[in-house]
């Protein structure tokens, strides 16, 4: 029964929706009535997690940096559900290396996979959206793309990407009522958020204890974050609660950046 439900019937696409912050929004959109396609490269856990959301998830396999796998997807979710509504670009990795040490193959794998398949994802579902006039593109970007950080340049230019990508992509397609926004979180304990400090600890040569005092004291609020708080977001943002908003980046951050 999806009745009086914030996403009644509407069909979202959720990339690295197996696990993590991905897994968090397909459970909160799934709770509020929407039908999920958790598309993940890891097909294993994409199953295991749409297996656990009931009759309204299906899990598909993707490399999102891949476009014709990608089309595949978005072809396969409308001959299924019908149309598009909601897509979060949230698939993501995070690779850590100062720039004088870093290959040319890790900064393209962390900006394929972080900005180049938030291009393509948003392109394949455009023209399903549009021709309903309606959709919501919801990218997952970090306050990395608002800050520099030492040993995360690669990243922190790609979700910087990103956010431009959001603002540019809302004027383009605001006359077909789509709404674009970015949600910028903090450190969440996901496994790429631990790798994320296993690996600073590693390049920076000093103990992860140290990397972990840093993080945690980041925040005006001290503490680290929540996939539950990053999905409330993108589950405010994906809902007719917020239809007066595009191009924004919402942090979710416990105040690490104001802006
Ligand atoms: N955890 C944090 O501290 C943090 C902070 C800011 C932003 N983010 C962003 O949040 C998003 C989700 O991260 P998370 O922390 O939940 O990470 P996670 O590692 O828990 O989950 C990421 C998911 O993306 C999938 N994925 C990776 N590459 C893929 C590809 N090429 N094709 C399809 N799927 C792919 C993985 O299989 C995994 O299921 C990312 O965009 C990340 O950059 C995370």
């Amino acid at each position: 029964m999806t009745i009086g439900k914030r996403l009644a019937d509407r069909v979202a696409i959720i990339t690295g929706g197996a696990a993590g912050i991905g897994a968090a929004i397909a459970h909160a959109f799934c709770d509020e009535g929407a039908r999920v396609v958790v598309a993940d490269r890891d097909e294993d856990s994409a199953k295991r997690t749409a297996s656990t959301l009931g009759a309204n998830a299906i899990a598909m396999a993707v490399d999102v940096t891949n476009e014709d796998q990608v089309r595949r997807v978005v072809a396969d979710a409308v001959a299924r559900f019908g149309r598009i509504d909601i897509l979060v670009n949230n698939a993501g990795i995070m690779r850590k290396a100062y720039v004088k040490d870093m290959t040319e193959q890790l900064w393209n794998a962390v900006v394929d996979v972080n900005l180049k398949a938030t291009f393509l994802c948003s392109k394949a579902v455009l023209p399903a959206m549009i021709e309903r006039r309606s959709g919501r593109i919801i990218n997952i970007a970090s306050i990395a793309g608002k800050i520099g950080e030492p040993t995360a340049s690669a990243y922190s230019a790609a979700k910087w990407g990103v956010i431009g990508f959001t603002r540019s992509l809302a004027l383009e397609v605001a006359q077909h009522e789509i709404l674009v926004n970015a949600i910028c979180p903090g450190p969440i304990p996901t496994a790429l958020g631990q790798q994320g400090w296993r690996d600073g600890a590693q390049v920076e040569g000093v103990d992860l204890d140290r990397i972990m005092a840093r993080v945690g004291s980041r925040s005006p609020l001290r503490r680290l974050g929540t996939v539950e708080q990053v999905a409330k977001m993108a589950l405010f943002i994906a809902s007719d609660d917020c239809d007066f908003t595009t191009g924004s980046a919402f942090n979710v951050d416990g105040g690490i950046v104001m802006n």
